[in-house]
C-alpha cells in the first residue's frame, strides 16, 4: 500500500460497526468526499446510523450551515451494505465493533479473505493492543490503530498507532487521510490507553484522592481547577458527565496494565460511586445531585467575622507579597505575635512548613500563589489552627476574591493536580509514547485541557514542578508522587519540559 493510495479521492472506505463511533467515523469520512460502505451485524443498525447522520445534516441545512446539495452528496456517499463480502473493493476498512479482542481478531481474519492484499485495516479500539489484533494475520503490516474520540464530528483528535509490523507508509497514509477528514492526527505508541486515556488519569484520580483525604469537597476542587487553572470542567464535573461506569473501568484497566504503578492508582471512593449506582448525570446523581431543584454545594468559604486588619509574613515570597499588595492587605514589617501569619507553601503542607521554619501553627495560613489568583484564592490551614485567625483571614481575602478554604495538603488542590498531570506528561515523553508536541496536542484536543501537560510543566516552571513532586513524595512517602526522570533531568539542566532527548532528531508529530 503506497501512501498516495489512501489519499486517492476515489478511495472506498469500509466501516464495520455502526454504533456511536462507527456512525461518527462514517460521517467525517463522507464529509471529506469519500464513499463509505457501512456494515453492522445487527439488523437495522446501519440504516439507523445513516438516518442519524442525515438527520444531523438536515438540521444544519435548516440552520443555513450546510448547502442542501452537500447534504444530498453526503447521502449518496453513505452506503449501507448487508454483508462483509461487499467491502471487497475498499482500500481502507475501519473497525468500530464491540471492544473484545476475539471479535476484532475474527473480523480482521475474515476481512483478509475478502479485501485486496493492499487494503489497510484500522481499529478504533481504545484499550486493546493493536499488535494483539494484528498478531496471527497474514499481512500484519497493513494493520494500524485509528483511534477517534466521541463524539467524532466534534472531536478533532485522532491517535494513529502502529503495531510492531505496521508499514511506515500505512501510518503516514492514515495521518494524511485523517487531515483530509479535517482531523488532527497524532502518532502514538501501542501502549495501554495510548496517549489521551493514559495521560488523562491523574486529573480525576488526584481529585478523588484529595476528596478522599478530606482536604476539600468535590465542589471546591472543581472550582479551583476551573477558576485558577482554566480547565473547562473540574474532575468531578467531568466524571459525572462521562459516567463513573465508563471512567472506572478505564482507570482500573490502565492501573492493571502498568503493573499497578501508583501514579495510575485511584481510590475506593471511585469504586464506591459505581457500587452504589451514583454514576453521574445519567443516573441523576454522581458527585453532584442532578435532580430538579437540587442545589450545588458552594465552593466558597464564608465568614461573618470582621476582616483581619493586618498580617505578617511567615516566610518571604515575592508572589505572596505581590498578591497582598494588589489586594491592599497591610503587611507588618515584624510579627507582633498576634496577627495572622501568611506563607505561600510550594509542594508543602502547612504542618511541614511550620516545623521547618519554626512558625506558630495556630496563626499560620497557607496561600496558594500558583495559578490564576485574580478570581479565586485557595487558603490552607494546619491542624490546631486558631479559628478566629482563620476566619478573619478568610474575611479579608473575601473582600476581593472568592476563597476556597482547604485542610492541610502538600500542594493545596491546584499544585497537586496540575503537578500530577504535568509529571505524567513528562513520563509519557520519557517513555516515548509520542514526542512532546504530540503529547501536548493530544491532551489539548482529546480532553479540552487549556494546555498540554508539558506546556503546563513549563508554565509552572520545570524546577518548581520537580520540587513540588519531590516534596509531596517526601511528605507522603508515596511513590505516586515520584518525579519523572524526564522532569528531573530538565530541572537539573534548566531546560524546557519540551526539550527533546535528541535535539537533532526531527519532531514528526
Ligand atoms: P457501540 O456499542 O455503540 O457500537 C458497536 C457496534 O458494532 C454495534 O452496532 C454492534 O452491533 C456492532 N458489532 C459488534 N460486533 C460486530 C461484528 N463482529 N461485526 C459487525 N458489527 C459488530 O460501540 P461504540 O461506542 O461505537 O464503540 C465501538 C468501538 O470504538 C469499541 O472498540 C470502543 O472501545 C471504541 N471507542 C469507543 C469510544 C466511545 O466513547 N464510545 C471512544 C473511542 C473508541
Amino acid at each position: 500500500m503506497r501512501r498516495n493510495d489512501l489519499l486517492d479521492s476515489g478511495l472506498l472506505i469500509g466501516v464495520v460497526g455502526a454504533g456511536a463511533m462507527g456512525s461518527g467515523i462514517s460521517q467525517v469520512a463522507a464529509a471529506a468526499g469519500r464513499k463509505v460502505l457501512i456494515y453492522d451485524q445487527r439488523e437495522g443498525a446501519v440504516e439507523a446510523a445513516r438516518d442519524g447522520i442525515l438527520a444531523r445534516m438536515d438540521k444544519r441545512v435548516r440552520e443555513g450551515r450546510l448547502p442542501a446539495a452537500e447534504r444530498e452528496a453526503m447521502a449518496s456517499r453513505l452506503c449501507p451494505v448487508a454483508t462483509l463480502e461487499e467491502l471487497a473493493p475498499c482500500g481502507l476498512v475501519v473497525e468500530a465493533i464491540v471492544e473484545e479482542l476475539d471479535a476484532k481478531r475474527g473480523l480482521f481474519a475474515g476481512l483478509e479473505g475478502i479485501v485486496s492484499a493492499d487494503t489497510v485495516l484500522a481499529s478504533n479500539t481504545s484499550s486493546i493492543p493493536i499488535g494483539a489484533i494484528a498478531a496471527g494475520l497474514n499481512r500484519p503490516d497493513r494493520v494500524a490503530g485509528l483511534h477517534f474520540f466521541n463524539p467524532v464530528p466534534l472531536m478533532k483528535l485522532v491517535e494513529v498507532i502502529p503495531a510492531p509490523d505496521t508499514a511506515a507508509e500505512v501510518i503516514e497514509g492514515l495521518m494524511a487521510l485523517s487531515r483530509v477528514m479535517e482531523r488532527e492526527p497524532v502518532r502514538a505508541r501501542d501502549t495501554p490507553g495510548f496517549l489521551v486515556n493514559f495521560g488523562g488519569r491523574p486529573f480525576v484520580t488526584e481529585g478523588l484522592t484529595i476528596a478522599q483525604e478530606g482536604v476539600a469537597s468535590p465542589a471546591q476542587i472543581d472550582a479551583v481547577m476551573r477558576d485558577c487553572w482554566g480547565f473547562r470542567m473540574g474532575p468531578f464535573e467531568l466524571m459525572d458527565l462521562t459516567g463513573m461506569d465508563v471512567n472506572l473501568p478505564v482507570t482500573e484497566f490502565i492501573h492493571h496494565a502498568t503493573f499497578s504503578d501508583p501514579r495510575m492508582r485511584s481510590t475506593y471512593l471511585h469504586r464506591y460511586k459505581v457500587a452504589t449506582g451514583q454514576l453521574g448525570r445519567k443516573t441523576g446523581r454522581g458527585h453532584y445531585d442532578y435532580h430538579d431543584g437540587a442545589e450545588r454545594p458552594s465552593p466558597d468559604a464564608e465568614t461573618r467575622r470582621s476582616a483581619a486588619p493586618a498580617v505578617a509574613i511567615a516566610e518571604p515570597s515575592d508572589a505572596l507579597l505581590a498578591l497582598l499588595k494588589e489586594m491592599g492587605i497591610e503587611v507588618l514589617e515584624t510579627d507582633d505575635g498576634a496577627v495572622p501569619l501568611l506563607a505561600a507553601p510550594i509542594g508543602e503542607d502547612c504542618s511541614t512548613l511550620c516545623s521547618r521554619i519554626g512558625a506558630d501553627h495556630r496563626r499560620l495560613i497557607g496561600v496558594d500563589v500558583t495559578g490564576d489568583t485574580t478570581q479565586r484564592v485557595t487558603l490552607m490551614v494546619p491542624p490546631g489552627g486558631d479559628p478566629a485567625i482563620r476566619e478573619s483571614v478568610v474575611a479579608r481575602f473575601n473582600v476581593a476574591r472568592n476563597v476556597t478554604l482547604v485542610g492541610d495538603s502538600p500542594g493545596f488542590i491546584g499544585q497537586r493536580i496540575c503537578a500530577m498531570v504535568a509529571n505524567l506528561g513528562c513520563e509519557m515523553a520519557q517513555l516515548e509514547l509520542a514526542n512532546p508536541g504530540a503529547i501536548d496536542a493530544a491532551m489539548r484536543l482529546g480532553l479540552n485541557y487549556p494546555r498540554g501537560p508539558l506546556e503546563l510543566a513549563d508554565a509552572i516552571g520545570v524546577e518548581r514542578l520537580h520540587e513540588i513532586m519531590r516534596r509531596i513524595q517526601e511528605q507522603t512517602g508515596d511513590d505516586r508522587y515520584r518525579p519523572s526522570q524526564w522532569l528531573r533531568r530538565r530541572a537539573q539542566l534548566g531546560l524546557s519540559a519540551r526539550a527533546p532527548a535528541f535535539p537533532d532528531l526531527e519532531d514528526d508529530a
